[in-house]
């Protein structure tokens, strides 16, 4: 790791970076810094550094610098208390990646970058090279794409999930989690003016700066971590009743394949869910027998999502939250809101 100490002349100054060595790619350290300096959590797209959003998650947003000529996807992680954690993570984020890439699931060429600055934020950036949005799965899906393409999607992304946890059967040291929602995958080479997918079509996973990776029943990352973007009023009570839920769902196949299925009712198209919960199943019953999943149902899948506390009620709640946490740092006590919070999301 090397650390280079800096000083500005704005009130917030990065007053140091990290960085891993051997970089991967052509990061723009001075950009970063004097957008973390300026940063403009409420209006993303307006800081003194202009950025593009490439897209959002529910946590982070995603984007991309309009001043800089290479093609890189940035994620800004605010949630490290110290540079203890932050180390961590970037090392629980490298053996991810390495053990995705020897199981068989592509990434994009990464790289990662922290600064810590006088406010005591420290960010953890982190970049991969940028794919085009048009061959995202959440994309490919509502453009000209047929229903059985999207079959054919999904059944490709099972194969890929499968990986996983065939190589959790094997391991014995190693646990790998994976959040298999179809905004995670992108369609390597797709032509959205020659839309299509086969069974020979090959996958990228994104989403991988949540390294869920479990190395003798530990954690590779601090589990609370997740719950950082949370408002501080919620976060005890989160972490009490929902961090062991909300981090192991990750670690079973049965749940990321739900998931996987209920983000099409987000996506508004649940008129597809019952044929892929038959493709699902048969393919846990054909594909990988030995890993005796037990069929799915579709009140499973909308129970998870429709029903009382279910996916779309704790997301529109804690989406909310978190609206009103901002408000109340920002308009009452006067300070700083390190987060991006997404716009209004359809669900
Ligand atoms: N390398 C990339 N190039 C272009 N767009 C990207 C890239 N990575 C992510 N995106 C876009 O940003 C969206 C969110 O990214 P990602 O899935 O990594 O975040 P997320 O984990 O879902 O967010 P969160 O953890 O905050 O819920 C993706 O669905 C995609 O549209
Ligand atoms: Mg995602």
């Amino acid at each position: 790791m090397t650390q280079i100490l800096l000083t500005g002349s704005l009130s917030k100054q990065v007053i140091s970076i990290g960085r891993i060595c051997g970089f991967k790619m052509k990061i723009d350290i001075n950009l970063i810094q004097e957008f973390e300096r300026s940063i403009n959590t409420l209006h993303p797209e307006k800081g003194k550094i202009p950025i593009h959003i490439l897209g959002y998650g529910e946590i982070s947003l995603v984007f991309e610098f309009v001043n800089s000529t290479e093609p890189i996807a940035y994620k800004r992680l605010p949630i490290f208390d110290t540079e203890g954690q932050v180390k961590r993570h970037i090392a629980a984020y490298e053996i991810y990646h390495q053990i995705l890439a020897k199981i068989g699931i592509e990434i994009p060429p990464e790289d990662s970058v922290w600064l810590k600055s006088n406010d005591e934020t420290i960010a953890l950036y982190c970049a991969q090279e940028k794919i085009s949005s048009s061959s995202i799965g959440n994309s490919i899906i509502h453009h000209d794409i047929s229903q059985n393409d999207i079959k054919i999607l999904v059944k490709l992304i099972m194969r890929k999930l499968s990986k996983i946890w065939l190589f959790n059967k094997r391991s014995q040291k190693l646990e790998v989690g994976i959040d298999g929602q179809i905004s995670n995958w992108a369609v390597k080479g797709y032509d959205p003016e020659d839309p299509g997918i086969s069974e020979s079509s090959e996958l990228i996973y994104l989403d991988t700066s949540t390294p869920m990776v479990r190395i003798n029943s530990v954690d590779a990352m601090e589990p609370i971590l997740f719950l950082k973007s949370a408002p501080s009023f919620l976060r005890w009570a989160l972490e009490a009743l929902f961090l062991e839920e909300v981090v192991s769902r990750y670690y079973d196949f049965r749940l990321v394949t739900i998931d996987l299925l209920a983000n099409f009712f987000k996506e508004q198209k649940p008129e597809l869910i019952p044929s892929l919960i038959k493709l699902v199943n048969e393919f846990y019953l054909h594909e990988v027998p030995e890993l005796e999943i037990e069929p799915l149902s579709y009140l499973e899948v909308d129970r998870y999502y429709n029903g009382f506390l279910g996916d779309r009620q704790i997301w529109v709640i804690f989406q909310a939250a978190r609206r009103m946490d901002r408000y109340l740092q920002t308009r009452m006590l006067r300070r700083s809101y390190n987060f991006y919070l997404p716009g209004k999301i359809t669900r």
